[in-house]
């Protein structure tokens, strides 16, 4: 299935508010990715992210919409030649390669764009799918580290995955 990473634009936020309103995918995310999700916390969001020079964080778009999110977010200090990236995607769409797909592009994009040499992922232990993406884009298990995430109650491992410039 065909996709492109471009930058968030404020017309998006229907699509926003449509696809990211879902539990099956706030379960998985950091609380700042808010549920239920609100009008005011899209338009935070896409505010936040469209005048950004280099860009980090990008609309997934599939059928001329914003179907998802990716993002790369370059550490400071100790960490400054790390970077984090987050993603996720409409759940219609999940199954199809299409994340795997844009970490490669992400990881092409950081590599390129940024003074780093190591892009990583924080994936819950319980998100296979997330996992199978990240080794599908070549990223290996570095770290496993028990029950440090707290999130809707419920303790969870946290897998540190990375890929090497
Ligand atoms: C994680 C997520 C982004 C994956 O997107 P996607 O486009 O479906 O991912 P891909 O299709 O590239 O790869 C997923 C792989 O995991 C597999 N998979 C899916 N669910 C699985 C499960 N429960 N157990 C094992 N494998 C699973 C898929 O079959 C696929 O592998 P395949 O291509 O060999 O068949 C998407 O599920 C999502 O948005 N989840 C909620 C938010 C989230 O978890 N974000 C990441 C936080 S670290």
């Amino acid at each position: 299935m065909q996709f492109k990473l471009r930058p968030w634009l404020l017309s998006d936020i229907d699509a926003l508010l449509e696809f990211a309103n879902n539990f099956n995918i706030a379960k998985y995310m950091r609380n700042a990715f808010p549920h239920p999700y609100t009008l005011e916390a899209g338009i935070k969001f896409i505010e936040l992210n469209t005048n950004k020079d280099p860009v980090q964080v990008f609309a997934i778009e599939i059928n001329n919409r914003a179907s998802g999110g990716i993002g790369i977010f370059p550490q400071d200090d100790i960490m400054c030649k790390n970077a984090e990236i987050g993603y996720w995607l409409a759940e219609q769409y999940w199954g199809k390669g299409i994340i795997s797909g844009a970490i490669n592009q992400i990881v092409e994009y950081g590599f390129k764009t940024f003074d780093i040499n190591r892009i990583y992922a924080v994936p819950f232990g319980s998100n296979l799918a997330s996992q199978k993406a990240l080794e599908k884009a070549g990223f290996i298990l570095e770290a496993k580290l028990e029950k440090t995430i707290f999130k809707n109650g419920e303790y969870f491992d946290e897998l540190i995955y990375a890929i090497r410039k």
